[in-house]
């Protein structure tokens, strides 16, 4: 028999966009903490836990994120502006109380993308629990633009890095935009072996005419590119190229 629970969470995940309006209301802390606790919930790559949820709901400190992430007003308005970090300076502190040498681990690239992805799993599971309590989120990666002040603001110790914020507020009903299309899943699912470009590129080309549509209507008419074409203008500017030094002076992916 189906659970009825099942088509709600499916329509859920299935119903998310991004939320960059939102109301001046604030989310009480007790709501704040089941979605953090649900993000812990989160698996972790051998239950490490590597990172930090930094909940930033100073409103100074909000105002210079928002500047340093490019302006970005949504980050001002949100009620809780979360700073997901790796972390590899917990595990470091417990080696060094305990006299175990794990300067070359911590130091690998190995440890940079568990790092990386245990915050990112973290976020997700967030944003799957905001969004079930009828809260809005969105991604910023926009704080890698300014990483060195960010982490600075945020009083990150050497072997933490901030790898993207996220906005989480009560949204403006009128201003929640339409659902955007994702690529077929024939395009970024594929069976047994990796399928030839050749064979998705069709379907590549349905999806620019339908994303050709969704941009137009969603700006008047005045937006007349496909996804191709967005992601080509978007990419070919090479971005944040200090991002190699800067990893490297917080401690991570130094071999
Ligand atoms: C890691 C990451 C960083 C992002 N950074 C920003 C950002 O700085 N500013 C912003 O407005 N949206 C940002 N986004 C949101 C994406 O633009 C958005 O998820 C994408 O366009 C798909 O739209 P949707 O989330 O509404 O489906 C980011 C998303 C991710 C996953």
């Amino acid at each position: 028999m189906k659970n009825p629970k099942h088509d709600e969470m499916i329509h859920l995940l299935r119903n998310h966009r991004s939320i960059r309006e939102f109301q001046p209301k604030r989310i009480p802390s007790d709501l704040i903490n089941t979605v953090l606790a649900a993000g812990q919930s989160a698996s972790s790559s051998s239950h490490g836990q590597s990172y930090t949820i930094i909940n930033v709901t100073d409103d100074k400190k909000k105002r210079m994120l928002a500047d340093y992430a490019g302006k970005q007003k949504h980050i001002r308005e949100c009620s809780n502006f979360l700073v997901f970090c790796a972390d590899l300076h917990r595990l470091e502190q417990i080696a060094s109380l305990n006299s175990v040498n794990m300067k070359e681990v911590i130091d690998s690239t190995e440890m940079l993308l568990i790092s990386t992805i245990d915050a990112a799993l973290a976020a997700q599971n967030v944003a799957i629990a905001a969004e079930s309590l009828q809260l809005g989120i969105v991604y910023i990666g926009g704080i890698r633009n300014n990483p060195e002040p960010v982490s600075e603001l945020l009083e990150l110790p050497y072997r933490v890095y901030p790898v993207f914020g996220m906005c989480i507020g009560y949204p403006q009903p009128d201003k929640i935009p339409d659902r955007k299309p994702r690529l077929p899943l024939a395009v970024v699912c594929h069976e047994n072996r990796y399928s030839s470009f050749e064979d998705v590129y069709p379907k590549i080309q349905l999806y620019d005419e339908e994303m050709r549509d969704y941009y137009a209507s969603r700006s008047d008419g005045r937006r007349s590119d496909t996804w191709s074409g967005a992601m080509l203008d978007k990419r070919k500017v090479p971005r944040r190229m200090f991002m190699k030094q800067f990893l490297n002076e917080r401690g991570f992916s130094l071999r």
